[in-house]
Formats: C-alpha cells, structure tokens, sequence
C-alpha cells in the first residue's frame, strides 16, 4: 500500500528515473504506465497553475484546463459540465454542458443522473471502469467505454461544476488520476 501511494504522488516514479522503460511482467508493464502517467501528471499540473492563476474567469479557466488535458493524455472526451440554476427559478438546478475538447456532447444532466449526476449528488469522485456497469450511465457516445468525473466546489463547499473525462477504452482511469485531478480542479 505504501508502495502504491509513492507511485500515486510522485516520488517512487522519481526514484525509478533512469531505469528502462522496458518492461517484461504485467506488473512491471503496469508500474511503468503509472510512472508515465504520474510524470505527465507532475509537469501538467504547475503549467495549469500558472495559466489559471491570473484569470479569474472559471469558464475560460476551464476551456484552457479541457484543452491541456486533452492534449496530454489524448483522451476521448474531456470537459465540464456547470450546475445552473433556471432564470424562472421555477425549474431544479441542472447540470449544462461547459468548456470541452471532443465530439459533440449531451447539454443537460439531471442530479443524480449518469455518472456526472451521481457526482454531483454524491458529491465524490467516480471511477468508472466500464461504463456499461454503471447504473443509469449516460451514453452521450458509444465510443466512451471508461469515464472518471470529479467535482469541483465553490469557496463554501458546494458543487458548481463538474470536471468528465472519458476514454474510449475499458479501465483508463484509477486512483492516480483521481489525486492529480482533485488537484487540477481545485486551481480553476
Ligand atoms: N457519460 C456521462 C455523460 C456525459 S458524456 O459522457 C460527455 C454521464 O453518464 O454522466
């Protein structure tokens, strides 16, 4: 478990620098891809800092966010979904579609719908392994096949918005991209 955390954080993938990059078990192959993901992760995370930090506009901060996500990990899909509340306040806040990368997407979200509505309801990230086995998934795409959805709050805590990322392959997202991005979505 200890193990486990460094290569979450960082530092067991700094201390293997400089070792081959080949790998012969699926453990060893696994530890490498964490490796990269988690060096990609590091250098990603001070370049949105320092995009963000002048801008206090969250949707331009989140259109860039999508965009370097998006360019780093070639994900399927990458965006926001905003929690909006109607002008006629007669309707229920609703998840809108915000800034993304990717092909065209669903607009609207109910709470406690899909995988981005659960988040929202839960208030706690979801992993998605494979999105056919979770419950009331919303398939804007068939081409989605794992997804992780993170949320992210105002200064009092609330939810105002969700960050979706989804790949068009089984099992792409695990606790590693839930430490980086939690921290991403804190700096928007
Ligand atoms: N699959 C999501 C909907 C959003 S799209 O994937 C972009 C969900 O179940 O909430």
């Amino acid at each position: 478990m200890a193990e486990h955390l460094e290569i979450i954080d960082g530092s067991k993938a700094a201390s293997k620098r400089g070792k081959s990059d080949a790998c012969i078990s699926s453990d060893e192959c696994e530890q490498a891809r964490l490796k990269v993901k988690v060096e990609k992760y590091a250098a990603l995370l001070p370049q949105i800092q320092s995009v963000v930090e002048d801008e206090s506009d969250q949707i331009a901060n989140m259109a860039n966010v999508a965009a370097m996500l998006h360019e780093t990990f070639h994900f399927w899909w990458t965006g926001f979904y905003r929690v909006v509340t109607p002008q006629d306040s007669n309707g229920s806040p609703q998840l809108v579609l915000g800034p993304f990368q990717g092909p065209i997407a669903c607009t609207r979200i109910k709470r406690g719908r899909g995988v981005c509505g659960t988040t929202w309801d839960k208030d706690e990230t979801q992993v998605v392994p494979d999105v056919e086995q979770f419950p009331g998934h919303i398939a804007c795409s068939s081409e989605s096949k794992s997804e992780i959805v993170v949320p992210i709050h105002d200064k009092e805590g609330m939810v105002v918005a969700v960050l979706d990322i989804d790949s068009a392959e089984l099992n792409t997202f695990d606790e590693v991209d839930k430490h980086w991005l939690e921290q991403i979505v804190e700096l928007i």
